[in-house]
Parts: structure tokens; C-alpha cells; sequence
């Protein structure tokens, strides 16, 4: 049932705070995580883990390049990401101190399965990031954090993939519990700024309706190109993915940084580009590069459409149009930006007629290898 909306995807985008909110809610005790269903992965085996890989497809696995910045961060542990297909035919190497996470919606993507049993005979250990109850691959796995995104019907992922990054977080802010590599206080800090994203969420719903007019004139765009920089760049491509399943045109994401070392070739003017620009606040000094990409760009005729925080008005001369997110920890900033970019594929799907629910040639689970 779409609950009167014109898709189940504008559906499940209204969701996204919810689906945020869900999967922290029963997580949080006394202003620290605590996931219940970690069981099979105590405090002495977290501790125990040197190596983790984060394995999925499709937008999972971007879910899965944020996770990375948290965790690593947070869990001082190497954390690398890996598309499950490629994973498995590599003879990746492997220990009983590596664990292996899973992030999948259906819980039932066979490479990425295929992957989790491969990893788990090989002695890894696994746990599984699933959004579908007693699905195959939290039945393979040792330990499993379920996302509370509900069920999600189109066949592009918008919801559930908030609620992946949001479990990665609570994943690493576990883990950085466990191993001390935080304060308590620290923790604290985080875990109340994180439960503030789904109000910062319900916030950014409201660019939906500006982001649909630009969508509208932008109908016959051919090729749009995403940037980002740290957390941002797994959104860029996130954007990007979105485009292409959605809207059928041709969409790049890449790291800000890379501009230099080849896509800066392919602007011209008119060329559409989603920039994902840091918090001014972050103390990386990040935003000023992207600024100085941006004004590149602009230079050679781009059209810039930056996703900035509230407040950051260094950025406005250099943009044609700024949506704004509210204010929250750099970590968190991807879920708050992601949001103007789901809403833009859908809408710029719909501004060419185009089934935003079931788009040609994709299906919401793939089962085959
Ligand atoms: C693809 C879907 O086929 O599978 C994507 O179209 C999804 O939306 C990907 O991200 C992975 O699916 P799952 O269920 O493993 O998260």
C-alpha cells in the first residue's frame, strides 16, 4: 500500500527518518550502545579482531564505505570494503581474527551469501547487517544487527540504506566501547548527536519540493556528476548509482580529491555536478579543498548544485543552488545529505515518466550469482 503517495519510493524516502530512528531505538542504554543481538560476538572476541571487511553490492556496499570511515575512526581497526563477488574469487586472506560484515536489505543476494559462507570456512568471523528477519544471511552468520527500516518495496534502495550506515555507526560505536578506543564520554557525545539525525532528517525532507523543480528542468539532462570528500564521497556515488537505475542517464560519483587526475576533463559548460561539501567545522580542513574544487569547475562552466550545512556561506557565491542540511556531526553528515539526492533520481525519473518503483532490467533482489 503507498499510504497515498505517488510511489512507493517517495514512500519510503518520507521513511528515512524513521528508519533511522528504528534501528537505534532498544540499542541505546544509559547513553551507550548495546546491541543485544551481537551475542555471538562478545566483548573478548571484538577485542580479539584485528582485520574487519565489509562486504555487499550495489548501494550496500556504499552504506559499507561510510561504515569504514566510522568504524576505523572510532575502532582504531583496519576496515576495508569489498564488492562480494570480487571478494570470493581472489582467495582473500583470512583469520579467525578478521571479521567479515554482510550488509544486505534482502538478507538473500547470492554473492554476497556466497561470500559470507566462503569467509566463514575459512575461519573468519561474520556478522551480518540485514534488514529481512530470518533471511539466509543472518542465518549464516555469527552475529547479526538487524535494520528496523521496515519493508522496502521499490526496487532502488532509499530507506534501508539509511538505516545500513545507521547500524554501521552503532556497529562501530559498539566496537570502540568494547576496545576502549573512546571514551565514555566520547561515546556519549556521539550516540546523543546521532539520535538527533531523525529530526535533522524530517528537516531535509522539506527540500523535496525544490528539488523536484530543479529535477523538472534538468529533464533532458544527459550526464550529471557527483563530487564528495571523506563520508561524502561514498554519497556521491550513492547519487550517482541512483541516477543510473532510476533516471537511465549517465552519472559519475568521484572523490573531490580525484577531480585533478581526470574528471575535471570531462567539464564543459552546462555540465550538471551535485557537489557533497564538508562541515566548515571539520577540523580536516576539508571544505576549503572542496570549496577550490568547485570554483574549478565553475571556472569551466559547470552548473553546481552543492549539498552544504546550514550556515556554511563561504559556499554560496561559488554554487547556482545550495540545499542546506542542518548541523551534525561530520560522521553523520551522509545521512543528511543522501536525502536530496534520492529524492533527485526519483524525481528526475518521474520528470522523464519514467516507473521510479520498478525500473527496466532490475530486480530488488538478485538471487543468482
Ligand atoms: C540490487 C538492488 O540488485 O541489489 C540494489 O537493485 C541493492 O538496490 C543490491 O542495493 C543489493 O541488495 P541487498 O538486498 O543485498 O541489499
Amino acid at each position: 500500500d503507498k499510504g497515498g503517495w505517488s510511489s512507493f519510493m517517495a514512500k519510503e524516502i518520507s521513511e528515512e527518518p524513521d528508519a533511522v530512528a528504528n534501528t537505534i531505538r532498544g540499542r541505546v542504554v544509559d547513553g551507550l550502545v548495546q546491541i543485544p543481538e551481537m551475542e555471538g560476538l562478545d566483548d573478548e572476541t571484538l577485542r580479539s579482531i584485528d582485520r574487519i571487511l565489509i562486504i555487499a553490492c550495489g548501494t550496500a556496499a556504499y552504506a559499507g564505505m561510510v561504515g569504514k570511515y566510522a568504524i576505523e575512526q572510532w575502532a582504531r581497526i583496519p576496515v576495508d570494503v569489498e564488492l562480494a563477488h570480487e571478494f570470493r574469487y581472489r582467495e582473500p586472506v583470512l583469520s579467525p581474527n578478521t571479521l567479515v560484515v554482510s550488509i544486505s536489505q534482502s538478507g538473500e543476494t547470492m554473492d554476497t551469501l556466497m561470500a559470507v559462507k566462503y569467509a566463514r570456512e575459512r575461519g573468519a568471523r561474520t556478522l551480518s547487517i540485514c534488514n529481512t528477519q530470518g533471511a539466509t544471511i543472518p542465518r549464516e552468520s555469527d552475529a547479526i544487527v538487524y535494520t528496523h527500516a521496515g519493508p522496502e518495496v521499490a526496487v532502488a534502495s532509499t530507506k534501508a540504506f539509511v538505516a545500513q550506515i545507521t547500524a554501521c555507526y552503532l556497529f562501530g560505536l559498539q566496537l570502540a566501547q568494547a576496545r576502549e578506543t573512546l571514551s565514555t564520554d566520547a561515546v556519549r557525545a556521539l550516540v546523543a548527536d546521532l539520535q538527533k539525525v531523525p529530526d535533522q532528517l524530517r528537516e531535509v525532507l522539506k527540500s523535496g519540493d525544490r528539488i523536484a523543480e530543479l529535477a523538472h528542468w534538468m529533464a533532458d539532462t544527459r550526464s550529471v556528476l557527483f563530487l564528495g570528500r571523506h563520508v561524502g564521497y561514498p554519497i556521491a556515488l550513492e547519487g550517482a548509482l541512483k541516477l543510473k537505475e532510476l533516471a537511465y542517464i549517465h552519472a559519475e560519483g568521484f572523490a573531490a580529491g580525484e577531480l585533478k587526475h581526470g574528471p575535471i576533463a570531462l567539464i564543459e559548460p552546462g555540465q550538471i555536478v551535485f557537489v557533497i561539501v564538508p562541515s566548515p567545522r571539520d577540523e580536516r580542513s576539508l571544505h576549503a579543498k572542496v570549496v577550490s574544487n568547485i570554483q574549478e569547475i565553475r571556472a569551466r562552466g559547470a552548473r553546481v548544485i552543492a549539498i552544504a550545512e546550514a550556515g556554511d556561506v563561504a559556499v554560496l557565491p561559488h554554487a547556482d543552488e545550495v540545499i542546506r542540511i542542518p548541523l551534525a556531526s561530520p560522521f553523520f553528515e551522509p545521512l543528511l545529505a543522501v536525502v536530496p539526492l534520492h529524492f533527485f533520481g526519483m524525481e528526475l525519473a518521474a520528470a522523464k515518466g519514467l516507473d521510479v518503483d520498478q525500473p527496466r532490467n532490475l530486480a530488488k533482489s538478485v538471487t543468482v550469482e
